[in-house]
């Protein structure tokens, strides 16, 4: 790329850098809401932003969706030296595509690097009882302390309620999200344009507080249609790297 096109967005940038008060933001050019392959750009971009920021020996807990799945996918294969590096999933698996899941993207992430990983094999959506008797399990227990002790966290955002058609949320749960104006989803919880959590999944995974204590957070996140859902976690991207397309980017600026 000439030097010009490297620089494009370096003031699109810096005004994402004041609006969310993120560490660090890069963007890709293009919208993948009209154009998919903008979803490789925002792999590429974020596989790369992962491998300069990985430590040897680190946890790394991970959500699911296409777009960190394509990050995952764009990660090189390590030729040779295992590392101590465990990937956890940040929470139980979500939807029907098998291959948008935290767990498989956790297994796929860690044979990349040679690494390790844990899964966390629940179903979406049990019943709070069965929650409560499997989070007993000693086994989930120890993956759930050690996930909130993880070095980085890798998660992608989206607009509430197409992650409530996605994840096959009860007819009650889209009425209330309809009802509080749920904007965002971020691992299980639902946000409304305030940041103001208005329903969180019966899932067992990683608590928002705890991974807002994860010292280094990525999120990746393209498309015009999340601008609402972006500019309403402010405080998740916080302190974050954002990978973000210019689409979405424009359009923040916009409607904040
Ligand atoms: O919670 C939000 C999803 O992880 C976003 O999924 O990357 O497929 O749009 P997506």
């Amino acid at each position: 790329l000439p030097l010009q096109e490297l620089n494009a967005f370096s003031l699109l940038e810096e005004q994402i850098e004041a609006l969310t008060g993120a560490k660090k933001v890069i963007i890709v050019p293009g919208n993948v809401d009209d154009d998919e392959s903008v979803k490789w750009q925002l792999g590429k971009a974020g596989s790369k932003l992962v491998l300069d920021l990985i430590e040897e020996n680190s946890t790394i807990a991970i959500t699911g969706g296409s777009t960190v799945a394509k990050m995952v996918e764009l990660i090189p294969q390590r030729q040779e030296g295992k590392t101590h590096t465990i990937i956890i999933p940040a929470r139980g698996s979500v939807g029907k595509r098998m291959e948008f899941q935290a767990n498989i993207l956790a297994a796929e992430f860690a044979k990349k690097i040679n690494g390790k990983y844990e899964i966390l094999n629940i179903p979406d959506n049990l019943s709070v009882a069965s929650i409560e008797t499997i989070k007993q399990e000693p086994h989930i227990q120890k993956t759930l302390q050690k996930m909130g002790k993880s070095d980085m966290i890798i998660l992608g955002l989206g607009d509430a309620m197409k992650m409530a058609k996605r994840r096959n949320e009860s007819k009650e749960v889209v009425a209330l999200l309809k009802e509080k104006e749920a904007v965002a989803e971020a691992f299980r919880y639902y946000f409304d344009k305030n940041g103001e959590i208005v329903y969180s999944g019966t899932n067992i995974g990683l608590d928002l507080e705890v991974a807002m204590q994860i010292s280094t957070r990525i999120v990746l996140a393209g498309g015009k249609s999340k601008a609402i859902a972006l500019v309403a976690t402010k405080a998740l991207l916080k302190g974050s790297y954002l990978v973000i397309d210019e689409g979405v980017a424009r359009s923040m600026l916009q409607v904040s």
